[in-house]
């Protein structure tokens, strides 16, 4: 069959596959290629082992590949039969030089530049679909322009998915943002990308705009969701105090539709491989345009979230008798959410290593994340054990800390957890997600985020 369109994506990766997965879904009349230099991940989407973890996406990788979806190695190759070319590299925060820590690493981004630059003989739209600092479009254009053959346009096309609801994210999202140029060649590629996602998003969900509100829209989203978790788990520090229930009160804050009910469930911090470092991209710009200001006020997003990771561990330790040497913990999830593998960024990794530094010895468990979570804490000092099995994990342990929002763990007998952990028995809940009143009618001491504990210690005087 011939295809109408040729798409190619460079970078497999959380973004780029379930993306492109859902295009070739949508949209058989095009074929769509996604590219990589790592070859181990392309070998995995061929297989029947996906690389990452995401519900609904096997059943969409197989209906699609082989038919018009494919993966492979072949850059250039995949570049000189492109019409569209996503790049959906990853844009790490910078460790190194200036803006270490803050700004974002572009070299992936830059070599895919040029790579598209020298493998192109006919005219093609670049869609940037990797998070990027404002006026990266910009950039991208003078490399590939300069020394050119052809002609390029360059478009912002953020991604706004979530992991563990990629697939749903994909097939209904709420908008589709499409940046470009103001020009007549701007314009008309940017009809062909609406033309795109038109084939499954009503039209009005498909927003366009200049190319840098796009880039920018795209960091002031993370900013703004991750500012709420910040605030609600602000909030839950003063709820421990003031003896309130954060629950109660998001509850109540959240039922006021100008502030909306989502995204306030405090928790033991926010993770992802994407909120901290786009909130600190978007200071680093901040500072660059000299608004010290309002660089101040977005990294106070970042401090609170560090501040709440520390906040937990120090409630451990002053809750478990000022000492954490030789006992025992049983960490409930090592993924940064739910429904997904994924640990970058997780604060599991934070809380993880701090206990070591406490000389604790942890028992991990997670049902997707274990093999990262080996990776993660590899090199650390500490006595660690990787367990799959929670009922095993908790056995003998002193202490148990949900770290992940996983519903097995809402389902689990805590009778028999109880039975099997070394009294006085322990549940710090990061997430919220259990019944802290049967937690402790069972016997055990539980420290929710944000709300009173429950314990079985006679006050002090
Ligand atoms: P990722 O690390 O999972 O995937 C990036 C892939 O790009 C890797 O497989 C890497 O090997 C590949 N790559 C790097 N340089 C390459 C090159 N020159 N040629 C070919 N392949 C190359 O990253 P990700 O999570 O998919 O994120 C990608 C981008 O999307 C980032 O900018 C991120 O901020 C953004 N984003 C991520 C999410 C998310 O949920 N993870 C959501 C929205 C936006
Ligand atoms: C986030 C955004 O939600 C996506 O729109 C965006 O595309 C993506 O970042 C990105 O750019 O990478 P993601 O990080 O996958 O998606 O997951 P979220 O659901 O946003 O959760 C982020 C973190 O916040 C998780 O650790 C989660 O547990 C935490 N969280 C979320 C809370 O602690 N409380 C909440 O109420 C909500």
């Amino acid at each position: 069959m011939a295809f109408q369109k040729h798409i190619l994506c460079i970078g497999a990766g959380y973004v780029g596959g379930p993306t492109m997965a859902m295009i070739a879904l949508k949209c058989p009349q095009y074929k769509v290629t996604v590219v990589d230099i790592n070859p181990r991940r392309i070998a995995e989407w061929n297989s029947d082992l996906l690389p990452i973890y995401e519900p609904g996406l096997d059943d969409v990788v197989k209906t699609a590949r082989g038919r018009n979806l494919f993966f492979n190695t072949d850059v250039e190759k995949g570049i000189q039969e492109a019409d569209i070319i996503f790049v959906s590299v990853n844009t790490p925060t910078k460790t190194f030089g200036a803006g270490a820590g803050m700004a974002a690493d572009l070299q992936y981004w830059e070599k895919t530049a040029r790579q598209i630059r020298e493998n192109s003989d006919s005219p093609k739209i670049i869609v940037e679909k990797s998070t990027l600092p404002v006026k990266t479009a910009l950039a991208m254009e003078r490399i590939l322009t300069s020394d050119s053959k052809v002609p390029f346009e360059v478009l912002s096309n953020p991604e706004f998915l979530a992991e563990g609801t990629a697939i749903r994210d994909l097939e209904n999202p709420d908008r589709v943002l499409i940046g470009s140029r103001e020009t007549e060649s701007g314009l008309k590629a940017r009809a062909e990308l609406v033309a795109v996602y038109a084939n499954w998003v009503p039209k009005e969900k498909i927003i366009t705009t200049n190319t840098w509100s796009s880039e920018l829209s795209k960091l002031v989203s993370n900013a703004f969701l991750a500012q709420r978790v910040s605030s609600i788990n602000a909030i839950s520090a003063l709820c421990e105090r003031a003896e309130a229930n954060v629950s109660e009160v998001s509850r109540a804050v959240g039922m006021d539709s100008r502030v909306g009910s989502k995204f306030l469930n405090a928790s033991v911090g926010f993770g992802g491989s994407c909120f901290k470092k786009d909130i600190l991209n978007m200071v680093y710009l901040c500072r660059f345009y000299g608004l010290s200001e309002v660089a101040d006020y977005w990294e106070g997003v970042v401090k609170i979230n560090e501040y709440q990771k520390e906040r937990f561990v120090m409630n451990m330790l002053q809750a478990m008798f000022n000492t954490l040497a030789g006992k025992k913990i049983c960490l409930f999830g090592f993924a940064f959410k739910a429904d997904t593998g994924d640990t970058r960024e997780s604060p599991a990794i934070f809380i993880a290593k701090r206990l070591c530094e406490e000389r604790a010895h942890l028992m991990i468990t997670d049902p997707k994340a274990l093999d990262n979570a080996k990776t993660d804490l590899k090199g650390v000092v500490g006595d660690i054990e990787y367990v799959a099995d929670p009922y095993t994990a908790a056995s003998g342990c002193d202490a148990i800390a949900v770290m992940t929002e996983w519903k097995l763990y809402k389902e689990l007998d805590y009778q028999k957890i109880y039975h099997s952990m070394v009294k006085p028995a322990f549940i710090f809940d990061g997430r919220n997600i259990l019944n802290h009143q049967t937690l402790f009618d069972m016997g055990f001491n539980v420290f929710p985020i944000g709300k009173p504990p429950l314990t079985h210690f006679k006050r002090e005087s």
